[in-house]
């Protein structure tokens, strides 16, 4: 596998700024360096920019950023549609604004290859809003609303060819839902593990039905870790902390397990703003995580074999 990594500096999605300076942040934590060490090829395809803007307004007044962030979703698209033919695509944000291209975009190609597409998102809020119920404004709560084919999109943000089927959406760390993100959550069948179910069950039977299912489907999965995910005592480096988030080592476990699934095709990177963060920590946890799901290991094991049958 070749890694692709792509820089994906939007910050207009998140309520505070800042996040326009993760791409370079996971680059000077090393993150080239540490695929490179585990034998992958990689090539850096630098930064990616929107694409021009055109004037939108929604009659949501609370909505920001509308224009940039549409601009933004349609070169994002493109971009993880052509690298995700060419290698695995790393996207390095930026703001969770970014995966309404990244999943539109990957879901084209699964959709192609004639794979179910399915999404393991690991934060520590849904982002489910779509442009009618969102109260902070902020489009980075939106982009699984979008990616899913929800209403209220329409005639604003580019229209959603090969909507993502909720019901291969497994959330995993969830812990601030609005109340409309909880009605639309229901509705259309998304699997939500709070942290309730963690705490109740481990990461591991969670993310290994989960897994079963995406192998069983011959699935396509795409994972998406937002930095806030993260207990915000080992990941301050991000606008929205939450307490009582993940640990280091359930992270880890998750990375390790879906390492040895072989079933992931692609990763968003997401959240990380360098300007909270403490001495670039939050950016080298990322980084390490990486590794653990890209394959470095303590000791050698036999792994769970998740096959498509
Ligand atoms: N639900 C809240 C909102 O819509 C928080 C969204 C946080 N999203 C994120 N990607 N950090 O404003
Ligand atoms: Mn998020
Ligand atoms: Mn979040
Ligand atoms: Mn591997």
């Amino acid at each position: 596998t070749t890694c692709i990594v792509l820089g994906i500096p939007v910050q207009e999605g998140a309520g505070r700024l800042g996040c326009d300076m993760g791409p370079s942040a996971f680059r000077t934590a090393g993150l080239v360096t540490e695929l490179r060490n585990l034998g992958y090829a990689v090539e850096d395809r630098g930064n990616i920019v929107p694409a021009p803007q055109r004037e939108v307004r929604h009659p949501n007044g609370a909505i920001k950023a509308l224009p940039e962030t549409v601009a933004w979703t349609e070169a994002i698209t493109e971009a993880a549609y052509q690298a995700s033919g060419d290698g695995m695509p790393i996207f390095i944000g930026g703001d969770h604004s970014l995966s309404a291209g990244s999943m539109t975009g990957l879901a084209r190609r699964a959709a192609e290859e004639g794979r179910p597409f399915f999404v393991l998102w690991l934060d520590s809020h849904p982002d489910f809003h779509t442009l009618e119920t969102t109260t902070s404004g902020n489009l980075h709560g939106v982009p699984m609303a979008y990616a899913t084919g929800l209403k209220g999109f329409e005639g604003f943000f580019p229209s959603v060819a090969n909507p993502l089927n909720p019901q291969n959406v497994c959330m995993i760390g969830i812990r601030s839902v609005d109340p409309a993100e909880r009605a639309a959550l229901s509705t259309v069948g998304v699997t939500v593990y709070d942290m309730r179910a963690i705490d109740e069950n481990g990461v591991a039977p969670l993310l290994d039905a989960f897994l079963k299912r995406v192998a069983a489907a011959d699935g396509i999965l795409h994972v998406s870790l937002d930095v806030d995910f993260l207990d915000p005592g080992i990941a301050p480096g991000v606008g929205t902390t939450v307490p009582g988030g993940a640990t280091f080592r359930e992270a880890h476990l998750i990375m390790e397990m879906l390492h040895d699934s072989g079933l992931v095709r692609s990763i968003d990177l997401v959240e990380l703003n360098p300007f909270l963060d403490e001495r670039g920590r939050t950016a080298l946890l990322m980084v390490d995580l990486v590794s653990s799901l890209m394959g470095r290991r303590v000791l050698d094991r036999p792994t769970q074999s998740y096959r498509h049958t």
